[in-house]
Parts: C-alpha cells; structure tokens; sequence
C-alpha cells in the first residue's frame, strides 16, 4: 500500500504538467506553405515541451499536415509519425501523390496526418558544423590510436551541433519524449469531439519505434495501431547489433541467390558472388573508391568525391530495403563499383548548416536511444565477433554506428536518457495492437518483433513471407488486412503469414 502512493502521486503530477502547460493549444490548421497542390491539404506549426517531465515552460515546434478525410463525420485521425528521411509529411505527400495509394483509402473514414516531429521540423532543425561531418573518421577501429581518434571526432561533433542547435532541442531528441509530443498533438486535435480523439497509427520503421514508446507509456488513449519494420529496444546493446548484422548479412546471401536465378541481374554471369563482394570489399578497405558522379555542390544530391567501406557496406544494406524490386539496382551498382564507379553508393556531402538527409538529427536521436560500448576493449571485442559471425558485412549496421560514435557523446546526465530497458508498463496492459514484420528485413530483423510479441501478449503479430524492410503500402495481402485493422479494429489471426 505505501509503496503505491508515491507511484500515484508521481503519475498524477505528470499528468497535470502535460495538461497545464502552454503547449495545450489546439491545433490551429491553416493552408500550406508552400501550398499544396492537392485538395483538402492543410498544415499547422504546434509547440511542445523540451523536456515534459520537467514541466519547463520553454517550447520547440513541430509540424504538422493533415489531409482531411472525405467523411463528413470522421472516426478519428491516423498519424503517420514518420516516413522516408524521418518525415511523416514527406510519407504523407508520398501517399498523395501516388493515386493507387492504399494508404489513402483510409480518408474515406479518418483525416491521415503526417507529423515532423522535433529535429526534424523545419520549425526546430538540428544545427552541426558540415565541414567537421565530412571528414572521415572509420567507426570501426584498428588500435586505441583510432579509438582516440573517433572519441574525439564525435566527442567534437556533438558539441558543436550542440551549440549551434541550442541545447535544449540537442539534449531532448530521445525516442521517448517524441512519443510524448505525439501524443500532445493527439490531445490537442480538438476539432474531433473527444471520443474519437484517440491514437490511430501507421508507424514505419522508426515510426514503429515512436509508437512503441507510445504505448509503453500511454495506453489508455490507444485506438487502432499498426507498427511495421520494428526494433526492439528491449535488449542488450550487443543484441540489437546481433539482431541488425544478422538480419544484413542473411539479406544480402538471398540477394547472391536471387542474382543467381535472375538472368537480368547485373552480376548473374559472377562464378561466386560472396568472393566478388569480399573483393569489392578488400579494395574499399585498402583505398576507398571514386565516385566520379558525385558533386559536391549539388543541393540535396550532393556526394562524396570516394567512397569508404564503412560507406560502402551501410549503403549496401539501404539498397537491399525495398527487396527484390529494388535488388537489380543494387547489382548494377556493385557492377559498377568494381569497375572503378562506386558514385551510387556515395553518402551524403554536407553543404550548410541543416541536413536534408537527417543523418544529424537520427544520429542525435541515436545516442540518446542506444546504449553505446564501454570503452575501446569492449568496441574492439564486438567488432571482432561480428566479423566471424557476420564475414561478409562484417558488423557494419546503422546500430553499430550508434554504438561506436556515441561513445564520447556529451550527456547531462550521466546515462543515456532512453537506453534500452524493459517496457515501462506490465506488456498486458498494453491494448491490442498490429505488429507486420517480413520474413526477412536487412534493417529491422523479424526477431525485434517476435520479441515484443512475447513481452505484449495482446499483440497480434504477422509476417510476410518476403524479403524487404516495411511491407505496408505494398498492393497486396497485408496492406488490405492493416487497413481493415485500422478501420474496424478486428484482428487477424496472430502469426498469419502473408504471400502478399
Ligand atoms: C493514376 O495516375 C496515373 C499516372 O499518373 C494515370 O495514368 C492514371 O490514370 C491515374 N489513375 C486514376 C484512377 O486517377
Ligand atoms: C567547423 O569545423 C572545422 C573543422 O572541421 C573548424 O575549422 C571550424 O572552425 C568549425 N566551425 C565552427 C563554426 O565551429
Ligand atoms: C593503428 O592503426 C592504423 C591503421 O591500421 C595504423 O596506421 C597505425 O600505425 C596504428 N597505430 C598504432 C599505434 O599501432
Ligand atoms: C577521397 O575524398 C576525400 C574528400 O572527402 C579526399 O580528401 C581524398 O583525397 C579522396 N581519396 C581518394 C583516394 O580519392
């Protein structure tokens, strides 16, 4: 008995800092700017809290644009909290602009409503110094020289973008409090009458992990949810690098196979395509290779002039997402990286003082989401597993980024303010939800979802039997079956396997 009051007290306390503060106003929709070629298209700049369990009344911004639903009286709203370079707006504009689009059928009940949140709003850009983010610095190192190295580099890196950003924004981009401004736009919709206020969801990829954090900590407002391409943020560090490296390397040996059938695969003619790749690789590690399509100066295409392994293998695994569809892309690039042009694969150039690509703002988020290695002896003994467990892409994932470069990162406190942890509440209070996974996802592997189903028994879990990162959205099976779960909330059955 006395060990609940405080818990109660505590949670009340967090409530009313939510529903007094400034940030409670309602969603004020106007036209876009630029406007929209689209009918029905609206937008509107909403404030939330840097920190809302410090009940501080200082704002940032987020934004917001919403296409109206077709019904007179809509059922609700469907967020979509993120989508290709972070943005739920760029997903949402995505839908409208492809008129086969399944997502939009959904307006003839709900608005659907793309959010950018923190860091990601034009409203509230992460800052960092470009000319320092060029420089290459190899995240996986040889010898305590390098170590010291990328300490510094990063250590430099985020102190600047911290500076230039302010520090507020910088030390509050964790996936948690995301969640939380998530659901201040939810509460604040207040053209809904307050019973159909409640979260509907598409979360994608890291969406999924925006909506994780969501119900972990509210469940009572949850309406219809489907989460696709999920990470699990429930294990260890070395778990979730486990995870990713398997899941890209097994990836990348379907696509050597689907090469070997497929006639018009750029590499069908290669005797041994894990020995071409190897080589390809070797070559990167020893100098990297020219990119001689890249410009430096080309707005949001701008590239490297070469391109590093690092470079090379986590553009790789990016190539691989859209699965099969995509694969004969990336055979030609490899083609032609081997033949001395490895433009395709060439990162980002940063040119000013925000980055269209987001690179900043999900590094940023990273180090407060993922717990990064020790110290040098504990980096160096992952790299060395992973290269025996992973030959081929040898442990390079976008996680194990996270957890070389934020080593040195600059932390108010002395943790990591979101690192992995069990879910915040008992997993069967959480109400039921979708989980989609395919088979086999280069970027979030099938065990991350697997495993929040075991830890929320009311999760419905379903697969598609295919290789790719996100199935929803695709015409076919699962794309008719989350959306009948987002209209009418019926279930299928848990674990059905999808073809489509
Ligand atoms: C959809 O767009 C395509 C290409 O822009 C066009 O050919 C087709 O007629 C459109 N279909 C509908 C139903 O508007
Ligand atoms: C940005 O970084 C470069 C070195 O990479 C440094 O010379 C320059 O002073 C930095 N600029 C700012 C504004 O910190
Ligand atoms: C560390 O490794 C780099 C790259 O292999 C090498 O150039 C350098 O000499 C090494 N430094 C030490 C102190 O071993
Ligand atoms: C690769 O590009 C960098 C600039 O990012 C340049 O300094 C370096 O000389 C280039 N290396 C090769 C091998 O072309």
């Amino acid at each position: 008995m006395c060990r609940r009051i405080p818990s109660l007290i505590l949670s009340l306390l967090a409530f009313t800092s939510i529903a007094n503060s400034q940030s409670n106003k309602p969603l004020k929709w106007v036209g876009c700017n630029p406007p929209s070629p689209y009918p029905n298209v609206q937008c509107a700049k909403h404030p939330v809290s840097y920190d809302w369990l410090s009940g501080l009344s200082q704002y940032t911004a987020m934004s917001v644009m919403r296409v109206k639903s077709r019904a007179e009286k809509p059922k609700g709203t469907i967020f979509l909290p993120s989508g290709p370079k972070r943005s739920g707006i760029r997903l949402l504009k995505q839908y409208l602009g492809d008129n086969s689009s399944a997502a939009m059928e959904l307006l003839d009940e709900y608005h659907i409503t793309g959010l950018d949140v923190r860091g990601i709003s034009e409203h509230s850009p992460i800052k960092c110094n470009a000319t320092r983010w060029n420089r290459r610095v190899p995240s996986m190192v040889k010898n305590v020289t390098q170590f010291n190295r990328m300490w510094r580099h990063w250590r430099k890196i985020a102190e600047e973008c911290r500076e230039m950003t302010g520090e507020l924004l910088f030390d509050h981009m964790d996936t948690f409090t995301i969640g939380q401004d998530v659901e201040n736009v939810r509460y604040n919709d207040w053209e809904l009458p307050s019973k159909n206020r409640k979260m509907h969801m598409i979360g994608l990829s890291w969406g999924a992990q925006i909506g994780l954090a969501y119900v972990e900590k509210i469940s009572a407002y949850m309406g219809n949810i489907v989460l696709d391409g999920i990470i699990d943020h429930t294990q260890g560090p070395i778990s979730t690098i486990m995870a990713e490296s398997t899941a890209f390397e097994t990836t990348l040996k379907h696509f050597f196979a689907w090469c070997e059938v497929e006639s018009s695969c750029a590499l069908h003619n290669q005797p041994d395509l894990e020995h071409f790749f190897t080589q390809l690789a070797a070559q990167a590690e020893i100098e990297p290779i020219r990119a001689p399509r890249c410009k430096q100066n080309d707005g949001e295409s701008s590239c490297r002039p070469n391109v590093s392994l690092e470079e090379m293998m986590l553009s790789v695994q990016r190539y691989l997402a859209p699965g099969p569809p995509g694969w004969p892309l990336l055979a030609e690039s490899l083609w032609e990286a081997s033949r001395g042009d490895a433009s395709a694969f060439s990162a980002h150039w940063f040119t000013g003082e925000s980055d269209p690509t987001a690179t900043w703002a999900s590094l940023i988020t990273g180090c407060q989401d993922w717990i990064p290695a020790r110290d040098f002896f504990e980096l160096s003994g992952t790299q060395r597993t992973m290269r025996i467990l992973s030959p081929l892409t040898r442990g390079y994932t976008q996680s194990f980024l996270y957890y070389a470069r934020c080593i040195s990162w600059p932390r108010k406190q002395k943790k990591v303010q979101n690192g992995q942890r069990p879910l915040l509440q008992e997993g069967k209070s959480i109400k039921p939800l979708l989980l989609v996974t395919s088979a086999l996802d280069p970027i979030t592997s099938a065990q991350g979802a697997v495993s929040l189903r075991a830890q929320i028994p009311q999760a419905v879990l379903v697969f598609t039997n295919k290789a790719g990162h996100r199935s929803y959205g695709a015409p076919g099976d699962l794309t008719y079956i989350a959306n009948s779960v987002l209209r009418t909330g019926g279930f299928p059955q848990d674990g059905s396997v999808y073809q489509t």
